[in-house]
């Protein structure tokens, strides 16, 4: 049974790739009975249609234009809609991977996704997002602030696992390489880069499983929320 809040909560996870943040705010968001939004999944769904449309990356204008014209719908951190398409499992495949990072650093692309990230925020009763930016700059107001992380051979181990249930074989090098270059250029970016927020609590999830993962954040936003945890809670 999802808990109910009195107020409106919103919860924010940040951190880098691999370190499990989509499937734990997916299911912190289903136990708490709240939205989810999974905001990597819209730049990847963003990086996508720039491929099919074959646009250069330093074409601004065309971006721009493109991203006027693209329709994007998350029902409920399930599957994702380009343009009514059903493109869950192709933003997944190594092309938009491999390409994300540089889509999402340009500006015009992240203020588009920031703007309907926030109007989702408002249109939802409660919401727990995860991304990139969600603390600093999406909802910087957000009750619950997580940042996620885990050292680099963890997460790169886990990716290989999460692709190999995908059906998408790869060496952890390669696996490893994909997310180091990540790392770098989300880090790296001028415009909302992957940063620890002040008041973000950090958690190390290495020698975490996922479980214990979820009962942790729970403990905290239940705690400090003052809703009793209820059975589900232990693990
Ligand atoms: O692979 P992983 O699940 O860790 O990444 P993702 O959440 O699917 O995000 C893919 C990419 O989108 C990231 O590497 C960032 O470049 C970008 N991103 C971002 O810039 N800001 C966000 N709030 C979310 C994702």
């Amino acid at each position: 049974m999802p808990d109910t809040f009195k107020r409106k909560i919103k919860v924010a996870i940040d951190g880098p790739a691999g370190a499990g943040k989509s499937t734990v705010a997916r299911e912190i968001a289903r136990r708490l009975g709240c939205s989810y939004l999974d905001t990597g999944a819209m730049y990847r769904a963003v990086t996508l249609k720039l491929i099919r449309e074959r646009v250069a990356l330093a074409d601004l204008e065309r971006i721009e234009a493109i991203l006027m014209q693209t329709g994007l719908d998350l029902e409920n951190g399930q599957r994702v809609f380009l343009d009514g398409e059903d493109v869950t499992l192709e933003i997944r495949q190594p092309a938009v991977s491999k390409l994300v990072s540089p889509v999402a650093a340009i500006p015009a692309v992240r203020s588009r996704m920031v703007a309907l990230q926030r109007e989702i925020a408002s249109r939802s009763t409660s919401i727990v997002m995860d991304g990139r930016d969600i603390a600093s700059r999406v909802m910087p107001d957000a009750d619950y602030s997580f940042y996620l992380d885990a050292t680099p051979e963890e997460r790169a181990r886990r990716r290989q696992k999460e692709l190999m249930g995908q059906g998408l074989e790869l060496s952890i090098d390669e696996v490893t390489a994909g997310i180091e270059e990540r790392d770098r250029i989300d880090s790296a970016r001028a415009d909302s880069p992957l940063v620890i927020t002040p008041g973000a609590l950090v958690i190390d999830t290495t020698e975490f499983t996922f479980k214990e993962v979820v009962a942790l954040l729970l403990d905290v936003i239940r705690a400090e929320s003052g809703c009793a945890p209820d059975a589900a809670t232990s693990i």
